[in-house]
């Protein structure tokens, strides 16, 4: 496994590799991350993986400084699922001085996180398209347990025409449900515990629907009984949506995103399920 930290030495490194796939990651790697490059590594001829703690996707108020790291351990697991290369640039080799460029990705940006963080989905984009430019992979991969990333990476990946097949990876979970996340490893114990009611929420959520029950009204507030019967918890949001155009539906139709995002304590968690309706 090769490791990389600047972008010469990456492309330097692409030029040996065939028919890439490239799983970008803010590092702290867990099973959802690793699970994203076991399917690249079957399904691609060779994969990279960047760790990069993107500043600008970080709000002024949120975690960046404290953003859990840990080098030697990821390098160890990507070790172990057998990566070809790992590119881990400095902030200042994708910012340099005199940065000025930044992504607007429009209405799909807006609702859900991007309502509550703004400016995080410019800095995601913006970070996604600099790592495509700079890997130049066939394929690249992104996972449902952030719903509307994936909404927005596909947007900008068709209107700025980046020649890239994007793949998205099942959200993979504990087994109670909870849904893998670097950011869990700040939950207390029993916060741990409790956190598990944002799975509870969706798959009330899908019974219902399977049940018959189609008004978004009915299972949002289904789904805030669950939550809000937990001690320590506040919602942020909870949405049924269009899952292409990401605004909010009254009823379920073919299939509709049901996401949401919690504090539990200061932790800030999301999750969501694409269901179906009929
Ligand atoms: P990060 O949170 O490290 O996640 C990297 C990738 O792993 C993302 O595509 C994310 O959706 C996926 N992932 C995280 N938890 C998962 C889970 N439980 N199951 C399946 N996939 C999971 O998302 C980012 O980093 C950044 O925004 C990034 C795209 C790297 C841009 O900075």
């Amino acid at each position: 496994m090769k490791q990389v930290k600047t972008i010469q030495e990456m492309r330097a490194a692409r030029r040996g590799l065939p028919a890439p796939g490239f799983v970008p990651t803010m590092g702290f790697l867990h099973e959802g991350h690793l699970s994203l490059i076991r399917r690249a590594k079957a399904e691609c001829g060779s994969v990279v993986v960047s760790i990069f703690v993107n500043p600008t996707q970080f709000g002024v108020n949120e975690d960046l400084s404290r953003y859990p790291r840990d080098a030697a351990h990821d390098l160890a697991l990507l070790a172990g699922v057998e990566a070809d290369v790992v590119f881990m640039p400095t902030a200042e080799e994708i910012y340099p001085q005199g940065f000025a460029t930044s992504i607007d990705v429009g209405p799909v940006a807006e609702p859900l996180e991007g309502a509550m963080r703004p400016g995080h989905f410019s800095g995601v984009a913006t970070v996604v398209t600099k790592l495509l430019n700079i890997v130049q992979p066939e394929r690249a991969y992104f996972g449902q347990k952030d719903a509307q990333q994936c909404v927005v990476i596909r947007r900008v990946v068709a209107d700025l025409n980046i020649p890239v097949e994007v793949v998205i990876g099942d959200t993979v979970r504990n087994p109670d449900g909870l849904a893998l996340s670097s950011r869990n490893s700040y939950l207390t114990d029993e916060e741990r515990r409790r956190a598990t009611a944002l799975s509870r929420a969706l798959a009330t959520a899908r019974q219902m629907v399977e049940g018959g029950e189609h008004r978004a009204s009915v299972l949002k507030d289904a789904m805030r009984d669950i939550l809000s019967s937990e001690e320590g918890f506040s919602v942020d949001y909870i949405s049924v949506a269009d899952p292409v155009a990401l605004n909010e539906v009254e009823s379920v139709g073919v299939e509709v995103l049901v996401s949401m995002a919690v504090r539990v304590g200061t932790v800030r968690l999301i999750d969501n399920a694409l269901i179906r309706g009929s």
